[in-house]
């Protein structure tokens, strides 16, 4: 029997991946003034203990004041490069790769670690508590919810600031030996709230209804960084493909604008989008089901095939499970094209995160489910996954 897309290799730019599978990048709110401490080195070296073959380090700020929390990971400056280093020493160590997520939080940034405003019943970091409420950077002055802070709008030399700091963390992830750097351009954070017309209300060039002021902020970033990594290392995106915020009955982030970005993206030499949704407006209506986030994936992936791009699609949210993991990435199998089995697939790359806290051992379990045998450390050799049935 063949093996199952993805178990099979995947190879963007110089770099090759084991298999389809990765960790999607998740702030674990331990870092320690913006550098990642042992929390972070034995949370994500286990997964290259248990066959996972790119680990994407978490949200990681380019600036202080674009961390969510004021635990969050930095890479505005040098120190801050060495303790990534371990990390990614490690991992490669035994034999698997690792990127890093860059981030800027925008209007959404200065908040509590959720355990602290669980407790604390309250969600923005105060002074006090080591936040920056009165240093929050967005395109307009609008406050994420009542009870936040309102952010300040960017004036045209805090962005031409923004983008150098976004090339300079971009170089110092380099620095710290990274494969992979993914552009963090969802959720709601400062790059999502330059592309969406509601939360971007400028008059300037960055800003209000025309596209093409809404997407110069990340096509300026995307150009920086790619000027400063190496010709053979991957750059990623990720953005929301949808606000979820059409039933405004007014100009949003929607799939069709997400489509535009794709394309535009695909030609300045992103590798690959990485398709989540959704934490732009408290308002967004989403239904959810399994497939919501995956549905997105897979139309824009076939949006770009149409137009001949090459681009890759990753998809996240939902998948937890053997069945739908294998589903993700296989194709229909009639047709073989550029080492891609088949056009018909929803999605390039797999990215897991909830599933990975319950179970760092979500590869081989998903490979011995599937029948497939993926490389494990020597040192566990004694212990192998017993097979099950196959979906
Ligand atoms: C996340 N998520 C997230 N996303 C992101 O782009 N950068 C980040 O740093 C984080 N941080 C984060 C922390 C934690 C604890 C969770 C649970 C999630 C979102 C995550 O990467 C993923 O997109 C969603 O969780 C949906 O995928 P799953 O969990 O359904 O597989």
């Amino acid at each position: 029997t063949p093996v199952p897309t993805v178990f099979t290799p995947l190879t963007i730019r110089g770099l090759t991946l084991q298999n389809r599978f990765a960790v999607s990048p998740m702030c674990m709110y331990s870092a320690s003034n913006g550098h990642l401490t042992d929390f972070h080195l034995v949370h994500l070296g286990q997964y290259a203990l248990h066959g996972t073959p790119l680990t994407i380090i978490e949200a990681t700020a380019v600036t202080p004041n674009g961390r969510i929390s004021p635990e969050d990971s930095g890479l505005w400056q040098d120190s801050q490069i060495a303790p990534i280093k371990r990390v990614t020493d490690f991992i490669h160590s035994q034999g698997q790769k690792v990127g890093i997520q860059l981030a800027h939080a925008g209007r959404k940034a200065s908040t509590l670690a959720p355990w602290h405003y669980r407790t604390l019943g309250k969600e923005v970091a105060t002074e006090e508590l080591g936040g920056w409420p009165d240093n929050l950077w967005a395109p307009s002055p609008i406050p994420w919810a009542e009870g936040f802070p309102t952010p300040k709008e960017m004036t045209l030399e805090q962005i031409r600031g923004l983008v150098r700091s976004w090339k300079d963390a971009a170089r110092r992830a380099v620095e710290a030996g990274v494969d992979l750097i993914e552009i963090h351009g969802a959720h709601g954070y400062l790059l999502t709230e330059f592309l969406s017309p509601i939360t971007n209300q400028r008059t300037d060039q960055y800003g209000g209804l025309p596209f093409e002021n809404r997407v110069r902020l990340l096509v300026e970033i995307i150009t920086a960084i790619r000027s400063v990594i190496p010709e053979s290392m991957p750059l990623f995106l990720r953005i929301s493909a949808t606000e979820w915020m059409s039933h405004l009955g007014q100009p949003s982030l929607d799939l069709g604008e997400s489509k535009k970005i794709a394309s535009l993206v695909a030609d300045l030499g992103v590798d690959l989008l990485d398709v989540s949704s959704g934490g732009n407006n408290p308002a967004q209506k989403i239904e959810v089901h399994p497939y919501y986030q995956v549905d997105l994936a897979s139309e824009i992936r076939e949006h770009l095939r149409k137009e001949g791009k090459k681009m890759l699609i990753g998809a996240v949210g939902m998948i937890a499970n053997a069945e739908m993991a294998k589903d993700v990435v296989e194709s229909d199998g009639t047709v073989e094209v550029d080492g891609e089995h088949g056009t018909k697939a929803k999605a390039d790359l797999v990215l897991v995160a909830r599933q990975y806290l319950r179970e760092p051992e979500f590869v081989p379990k998903v490979a011995s489910e599937l029948g497939v045998k993926v490389r494990l450390p020597l040192q566990y050799s004694r212990a192998p996954f017993p097979k099950k049935k196959k979906v």
